[in-house]
């Protein structure tokens, strides 16, 4: 039941406080002392981590996207390469299988027909393959040679919402728990358990600041068309932030990293196309603000996510919504709650089917 929520898609995004900290098995899967993570489905020994020499992830859609995100932490804390594939560019591909990489399948429903004949093929030819799934007993979850259940609990709404907060969760866990094997000190891992532990709270405090997005979604809800823009981790954000937008208001959204604006997108801009930066705090900070600058110069609306209060910034958004702040690795958990409320509010605002946007199907069980 929707337990007095309008839609599916509002409730489970309320959820999420509840079910990150189910995806951190409810603390059981944290580690506070070694400052490390257990993962104990993975079926993997300390001495595999280091024998791994790449990590393949295998998925689609949101789940992509999160794999993306897992890519850039898994890279910066465990220092391993990390692909990332859309599965259905896999089958049929001659992937190439060696036997140092882990190939890591992400998937909500377990049953996506891309992913599964994606893995069926790397099994053929000997890779191993575990599996961050939710549901319980799907293919997938069977197929593999170990895996970790994300925890969502059931997703009706075909947007997916906490299954994405829930294997992000999962795969900082992972990079912790490698990295914490090979690269990573005790005192940083300490750091990171820690921030792992205060993000409910931080993502309950979004929630409660909920009317905001709805304000901005309504300037937000005449447009045709809208970029999203970010650097480093938050353009993996911006490439899910769009994909909520266009999925349930139907409205054209389109992400690229902030870098590459001048290398094309930025004939786009004009009154027409606004932008929604995600900026925090830290590497990308300084070189983000100045794409900032450059839409604003060509007459482009700037709607900013970000994680630290700056005048600078605050002066140059035309609207702003700031998360807490966090840990860099954190950062998308709480940058991707707005995103989410934002495509929404922006899709009740349009009166759309909201839970069942036309053409979708909760899970896409054909190639
Ligand atoms: C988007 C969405 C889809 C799924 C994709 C993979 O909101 O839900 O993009 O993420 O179809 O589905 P799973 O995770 O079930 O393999």
């Amino acid at each position: 039941t929707k337990e007095g929520y309008p839609h599916y898609l509002l409730k489970e995004i309320h959820e999420q406080p509840e079910s990150v900290f189910r995806a951190m098995g409810r603390g059981g899967r944290l580690l506070p002392d070694f400052g490390s993570a257990l993962l104990a489905g993975l079926n993997l020994e300390k001495r595999d981590f280091f024998d791994i020499k790449k990590i393949h992830i295998i998925a689609m859609g949101t789940a992509y996207y999160a794999g993306e995100l897992g890519k850039f932490i898994i890279e910066d804390l465990a220092r391993i390469p990390v692909e990332v594939s859309d599965a259905s560019e896999m089958c049929g591909m001659n992937p190439i299988v060696d036997k140092d990489t882990l190939f890591v399948a992400v998937s909500q429903s377990g049953e996506t027909r891309d992913t599964i004949a994606a893995i069926q093929e790397i099994q053929q030819k000997g890779g191993r393959v575990v599996g961050l799934v939710n549901t319980v007993g799907s293919t997938l979850a069977r197929m593999t040679d170990g895996g970790v259940y994300i925890h969502a609990g059931s997703e009706i709404s075909v947007a997916s919402t906490k299954a994405f907060s829930n294997q992000v969760t999962v795969l900082i866990l992972m990079a912790l728990m490698i990295g914490r094997s090979r690269d990573i000190s005790l005192s940083r891992g300490r750091e990171l358990v820690a921030e792992l532990k205060a993000l409910p709270g931080k993502i309950q405090d979004i929630l409660d600041r909920g009317s905001e997005l709805r304000n901005m979604a309504e300037k937000l809800k005449d447009y045709q068309s809208i970029l999203y823009l970010g650097r480093g981790i938050n353009y993996p954000v911006a490439l899910e932030a769009a994909l909520k937008m266009k999925e349930v208001s139907y409205i054209h959204a389109e992400a690229y990293s902030a870098g590459s604006l001048k290398h094309g997108p930025l004939a786009l801009i004009s009154e027409e196309m606004p932008s929604v930066f995600i900026c925090t705090s830290g590497d990308y900070q300084e070189k983000t603000i100045s794409n900032i600058q450059e839409v604003k110069a060509r007459g482009g609306k700037v709607f900013v996510i970000s994680n630290y209060k700056d005048s600078n910034l605050e002066n140059l958004a035309d609207e702003i919504f700031i998360v807490p702040g966090s840990d860099e690795a954190i950062s998308p958990l709480l940058t991707i709650v707005p995103c989410q409320l934002l495509g929404y509010y922006t899709a009740l605002a349009l009166g759309r089917d909201i839970d069942q946007p036309r053409n979708l199907a909760k899970s896409v069980t054909v190639e």
